[in-house]
Parts: C-alpha cells; sequence; structure tokens
C-alpha cells in the first residue's frame, strides 16, 4: 500500500516563526489528459539553440569535459575496505556527517558538509541518500547517481569521495571512532539533548563515541532557541589547536564496543550539519548564502537521472520525437501537510488557488518575453496535492504535468524517481513558481535563477490575500 505521506519529512523548517516539515511529493494523480502542445510561440533563435543542446534547453553554461581530474582514487589507498580506516591516506585528513531529513534537505545537509570541507581543507566523504522517507524498505540512494560527483569536484576545486568507496558496502567490521555532536549543544535548552541519530551510522557499521561540541558552537545568542550551529566555530575544531582546546565536554562511550573515543582527528564528524550557517538561521534562502555560492549551485544532475527526467517533461508536454524539448515553466505547489499551519483559516482560503499561481506564472512569462525575448507557453504542474478536482483546474489553464503512475516511473526505476524527476524538472524551467517555506521551492528556485539565469517567484500565502502585491 502506498504511504500518503511517503515524501513527508518530519523535521524542517525553514521559517523560523513556523514549523514546517518539509519536502517533495506524494502524489496520486488524476489520470492524464490529452494535453495540446502549443509550440507555435517558440522563437526561430530559441528553436536554433535547443537543437543543440536539447537535454537543457536553458543551460547558458557550457558543461565542460570532465576528465579524471578528480578522480577519486588517488584520495584512498584502493578499492573499498572491510574497515574505513584502512583506506585512509595517512597524509590526508577527511570529514563527514549523516544525514536524517527528508530528501531536498539532505542536499541541503550534504552541501553544507563540503562548504565545511572547503574551508577546513579537508576531503569530504558523503554517505548515500537514505529512504526512510521514501519508503524505509527502498535501498538508499548514492550520492553520485543523482549528483555529478565529477563536475561537483572540478567546479569546487576539491575530489569528493563517497563511502562506498572507502569502505565495502557488504563489511559486516564495526568500526569505532570518535566524532562530536553538535546537535547535543545547540539542542542544550532541552531537558536531556543527545547526538543525533541517522539509519546511516547503522549501514555504515560504525560505533560512534560522541562528544559535545562547545556550546559558543551555537549561531544564535544563549537564550534564543534555535538550532543553528556557525560554519567556523565547527570548523575551528578542525585544526589543531581548536580541538585539543575543546576535547573536555561530556563523552558518551560507543553503544556497542562501550568504547569512549576523543572526536578523530584524521576523519573529521559531526552528527548533523543540516542547521548550519554563516551568518543566520536558514541561510540557503538568502543571496549571500556561502553554502549555496560555493557548493549547491555546483550540485548539478547526474547526466543519466536528468535524461530521464527530460523524457518524462518530454511526454507530459507531447513532444514529437524528433523536436527539442521545448523551454518551460514549472511550479512547485506544496499542499499536503502545509495545511496544519493554516489553524483557523479554513484550507481554500489559506493556500494561494490555481489563480494566483497563475497570476505569478503570467509574470514570469511576462519577464521571458521583456528580457530574454522568448514566448514560454507551455507550464508543468509539480504538487502534492491529492485532490482531483484541483488538477482538473490545473488542465483548465492549459498546463500539464507528469503522470507518474501511468509513467509506471516508481516500478521502472525505484520510489525516489518521480521525486528525483519532479525537481530536476523544476530545475529546468526557463521560469519557475514556487511555495513560500518549501525548502524544495527554494532550490528550484535557485537553480533556475543560477543554472538558466530565469526569473522566479515565489507565492505567499497563509491567509486570504498573502500573495496580493
Ligand atoms: C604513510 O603511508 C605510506 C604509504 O602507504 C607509507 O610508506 C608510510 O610509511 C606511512 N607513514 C606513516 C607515518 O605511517
Ligand atoms: C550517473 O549515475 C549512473 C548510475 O545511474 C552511474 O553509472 C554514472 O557513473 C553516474 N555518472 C557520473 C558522472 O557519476
Amino acid at each position: 500500500m502506498d504511504r500518503q505521506d511517503a515524501y513527508d519529512d518530519p523535521e524542517t523548517p525553514f521559517i523560523p516563526t513556523f514549523r514546517i516539515k518539509l519536502q517533495p511529493t506524494k502524489r496520486k494523480k488524476p489520470s492524464p489528459g490529452t494535453i495540446c502542445a502549443a509550440l507555435a510561440g517558440i522563437s526561430l533563435l530559441s528553436f536554433g539553440f535547443l537543437l543543440l543542446k536539447p537535454l537543457s534547453h536553458l543551460d547558458t553554461q557550457d558543461a565542460p569535459s570532465y576528465s579524471a581530474a578528480f578522480n577519486s582514487q588517488p584520495y584512498v589507498q584502493g578499492p573499498p575496505t572491510q574497515r574505513f580506516r584502512d583506506n585512509l591516506r595517512n597524509n590526508t585528513k577527511y570529514i563527514t556527517s549523516w544525514t536524517s531529513a527528508g530528501w531536498t534537505n539532505d542536499v541541503m545537509t550534504y552541501g553544507n558538509l563540503i562548504y565545511l570541507a572547503l574551508i577546513t581543507e579537508r576531503i569530504p566523504i558523503i554517505a548515500k541518500f537514505l529512504s526512510s522517507h521514501i519508503d524505509p524498505s527502498e535501498p538508499p540512494f548514492a550520492f553520485g547517481e543523482i549528483i555529478d560527483v565529477p563536475r561537483l569536484s572540478q567546479a569546487i576545486g576539491i575530489p569528493v569521495l563517497e563511502w562506498h568507496e572507502v569502505k565495502d558496502p557488504e563489511s559486516q567490521v564495526l568500526d569505532d571512532i570518535g566524532c562530536w555532536s553538535v546537535w547535543e549543544s545547540v539542542e542544550n535548552y532541552k531537558e536531556d539533548p543527545r547526538p543525533r541519530e541517522s539509519p546511516t551510522i547503522d549501514r555504515l557499521k560504525l560505533d560512534i563515541s560522541w562528544t559535545r561540541t562547545p556550546d559558543w558552537v551555537k549561531l544564535t545568542p544563549p537564550g534564543i532557541i534555535d538550532d543553528h550551529a556557525s560554519f567556523w566555530s565547527l570548523a575551528t575544531l578542525a585544526f589543531p589547536q581548536g580541538r585539543s582546546d575543546n576535547l573536555g565536554l561530556s563523552n558518551h562511550p560507543s553503544p556497542q564496543h562501550q568504547v569512549s573515543l576523543p572526536p578523530d582527528d584524521q576523519l573529521l564528524c559531526f552528527d548533523f550539519l543540516y542547521f548550519i550557517g554563516a551568518q543566520q538561521p536558514w541561510e540557503w534562502e538568502s543571496d549571500y548564502s556561502p553554502a549555496w555560492r560555493f557548493v549547491g549551485q555546483h550540485m548539478r544532475w547526474n547526466a543519466s537521472v536528468e535524461r530521464l527526467a527530460d523524457a518524462h517533461a518530454r511526454r507530459a508536454m507531447n513532444v514529437p520525437v524528433n523536436e527539442p524539448t521545448p523551454p518551460y515553466i514549472s511550479i512547485h505547489v506544496r499542499h499536503g501537510d502545509f495545511g496544519d499551519q493554516c489553524r483557523s483559516v479554513p484550507l481554500d482560503q489559506c493556500f494561494a488557488s490555481l489563480s494566483i499561481i497563475a497570476r505569478r506564472v503570467s509574470e514570469v512569462q511576462e519577464e521571458l518575453r521583456t528580457q530574454k525575448g522568448i514566448e514560454v507557453t507551455q507550464v508543468i504542474m509539480t504538487s502534492d496535492e491529492l485532490d482531483p478536482e484541483w488538477w482538473s483546474g490545473v488542465r483548465a489553464l492549459g498546463w500539464t504535468w507528469v503522470d507518474y503512475a501511468t509513467e509506471r516511473t516508481a516500478e521502472i526505476y525505484g520510489k525516489w524517481h518521480p521525486v528525483f524527476i519532479d525537481a530536476i524538472i523544476q530545475s529546468n524551467g526557463a521560469g519557475f513558481v514556487g511555495t513560500r517555506g518549501s525548502t524544495m521551492s527554494n532550490l528550484a528556485r535557485r537553480r533556475v535563477q543560477s543554472w538558466h539565469n530565469g526569473p522566479t517567484r515565489i507565492v505567499q500565502w497563509g491567509r486570504p490575500g498573502a500573495d496580493d502585491h
């Protein structure tokens, strides 16, 4: 049986006053209709451009060829080993952390980890994405199957390793290691703050002895209830003096072997790096966000999964086989559990109506017309809304969507793929319209801006007239 909340994230506000759960889309969509693709308005200019670059029609950056410039081999001893330590090079320092917050947030968590690797001059080791928010029985998904790791490495100038390259995923050896617990210090307003758990730790067969980070890692002043730590305070612990000066705080012996270990110096590790900022909480929203600027925007899609998303988008728009993918406007409307924030406001007045969203789509169309000279008539909706009537309204506007049930995407490729494909389709819009409070919308917005120089809008909601402007 499908779990309706499969894509939900149990935790993750990104606007402090709200408790917002996060994530992609649960879906059960009405059967597909015939969509008459109105291609007439596409200018010859963009048409020619499209022929050259059928996959990513508005991709303004040339994809360089990523040779073996950052082949991961030299950064480990060799093929994956039974114990991770046997594969680390004795002249190299590494950094790792784990995830537990739903896919979009896990992408941001890894962005934070890799940014921390940059400023500490360490090599990041990235674990697989967990499937707990999709279906715990689904296998985890390798970072490099969704993100183009060679391209990322090239862009940011450091190697990026994945755990399966370091430690044999089949290994039964339980490795002891000491790590820092950030969660225990930022959550110290709680009665019994604890290190953040992640199912990945068990999968990697790690037996961790946690040491609490000093309270000054907290980003906001003491007394403010907020879970963010600061990048640079965590970074100080990566260096000899910062490390040795701060080893004194409470240490938990490892749960299995009951060993007490200081935080590892060669493989620096933190329990949870989602809630990290340089200057303020929820920073991935801000223009200056260093994690976005120095890492996140360079996390481009793995070409195989991007091709698959393109094929889905093409079918949604009924594009004939020998024609290029036309530019389209992507929309992400998150409803579902966001309704919990509406409190006494009835849902139909709390969420932005389709006509409000359509006004934003028109603005994006207008900007594309006046600033880029392209007429974009195709609009692709992504949403977790389940109400067939709402989807009829989407069709009435002449918009389309990917019907994952008819495509049998989850059956053929796995339950992750509808989530990935939604994110990729959003990110490859010539313009984008999203939902305030959704990190998935925020990432889509930033990708469309950064990758396609496309106009974007975020729709306000929560009360009648919230999006008036
Ligand atoms: C570091 O590793 C190299 C190559 O494996 C080895 O020759 C060297 O002795 C090691 N150095 C130390 C200090 O262990
Ligand atoms: C993309 O993912 C596929 C598996 O789906 C993998 O074989 C391939 O190596 C990945 N591409 C890159 C550049 O890592």
